[in-house]
């Protein structure tokens, strides 16, 4: 029979819990923390206080909304790490003691394998393609940026990574010194839809291998501006639709060389995109554009399991509970984990 797990995620400014039969979804409930948009990003304290307040509601909404009960649950799976010590914390002690309880098996789950791993989640309703091994994926989003050869469900290897900041950092920074709020990644993306995406140029970083860097690209983008402003004080407000799409088509550029790289270095082609910057448009439309020029096999998943989520943490778990990896009560978080 296929078991029941119960996901939980609290790794950054998410609280999120999913029950999950088998592959199939039946719940992923998302709680947002609206406490750090005044701050210009995540301040950890404010987050794991939230975590607190939300981790109760949103694990009984999962359960109600899967219409299962605490009974029914055969495992519980949580985000050790990467992330935020304090809020890690939360949803770890959360399923220690929920595992406890109900004398289930604890499952840790790598809160970026669980990324890679968020397409083979199934609806309910319709069984969609999955990727074959091995494959790769671009992993994109506030934390990270890095390409994975997944050579099964649990065998993992980073072959590039950025060595400074990450994609989804670049966009919110950069959107941040065009007074844009935080996060600053979904508004480029809807302004520099009608913008020039030749408008202007950026500098792009020259690194060895599969890796990328990004701090360069908001320095640049910085002094670029200040010189502007300089003789212009309205440039921003002026050119703020050019200047998104033109930042917008140098992020992308830089993530699909490297990518195009690794794909002719392994010859694989099965190609995935994952984590909260796969929201983004013009990447969508690049991974579009891999498939008709270099015959790719591509798979991007539904928006809800790309951005933090428990449905992603859930699935890993049921993967890991195949292979009976458990972990006892004497488990603590890792803030820096790696795949
Ligand atoms: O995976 P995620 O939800 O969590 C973190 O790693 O923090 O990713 C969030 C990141 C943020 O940097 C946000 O600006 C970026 O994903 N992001 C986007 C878009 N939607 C979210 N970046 C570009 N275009 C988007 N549409």
């Amino acid at each position: 029979m296929n078991p029941i797990i119960l996901g939980i995620e609290s790794s950054c400014d998410e609280t999120s819990a999913a029950v999950i039969r088998g592959d199939v979804i039946f719940s992923n409930v998302i709680a947002g923390q609206k406490v750090h948009e005044e701050y210009g990003g995540v301040v950890p304290e404010l987050a794991s206080r939230a975590h607190q307040q939300n981790i109760i509601p949103v694990v009984h909404k999962a359960m109600k909304d899967a219409g299962v009960k605490p009974d029914d649950i055969s495992a519980v799976a949580f985000t050790r790490g990467p992330g935020l010590m304090g809020s890690l914390m939360v949803g770890t002690s959360f399923a220690k003691g929920f595992a406890l309880a109900r004398k289930i098996p604890l499952i840790e789950v790598n809160h970026l394998q669980a990324h890679v791993l968020a397409h083979f989640i199934q609806e309910p309703d319709q069984k969609h393609a999955v990727p074959e091994f091995p494959f790769l994926c671009l992993l994109v989003s506030g934390g990270n940026s890095q390409i994975v050869l997944v050579r099964d469900f649990l065998d993992m290897e980073i072959i590039g990574q950025t060595i400074d900041d990450a994609a989804g950092e670049a966009f919110d920074k950069c959107a941040k010194v065009m007074g844009l709020p935080y996060p600053g990644g979904p508004l480029i993306d809807k302004l520099a839809r009608e913008g020039n995406p030749e408008a202007f140029e950026f500098s792009r970083p020259v690194v060895a291998n599969l890796d990328y860097s990004f701090s360069g690209l908001k320095t640049s983008f910085l002094y670029f501006l200040r010189d502007h402003v300089r003789k212009d004080p309205d440039f921003v407000e002026h050119n703020k639709k050019d200047l998104c799409a033109s930042l917008q088509k140098t992020i992308i550029d830089i993530l699909m060389e490297k990518l195009v790289a690794a794909a002719e270095q392994t010859g694989i082609k099965e190609i995935t995109l994952a984590g909260g910057v796969s929201a983004n448009s013009g990447l969508r439309q690049a991974f579009w554009d891999g498939k008709e020029k270099y015959g790719w096999n591509i798979y991007i998943p539904k928006f809800a399991y790309t951005t933090d989520n428990a449905a992603m943490i859930a699935i890993t778990g049921l993967f890991k509970y195949r292979k009976k990896e458990f972990v006892g009560q004497d488990v603590a978080p890792f803030a820096r984990m790696v795949i």
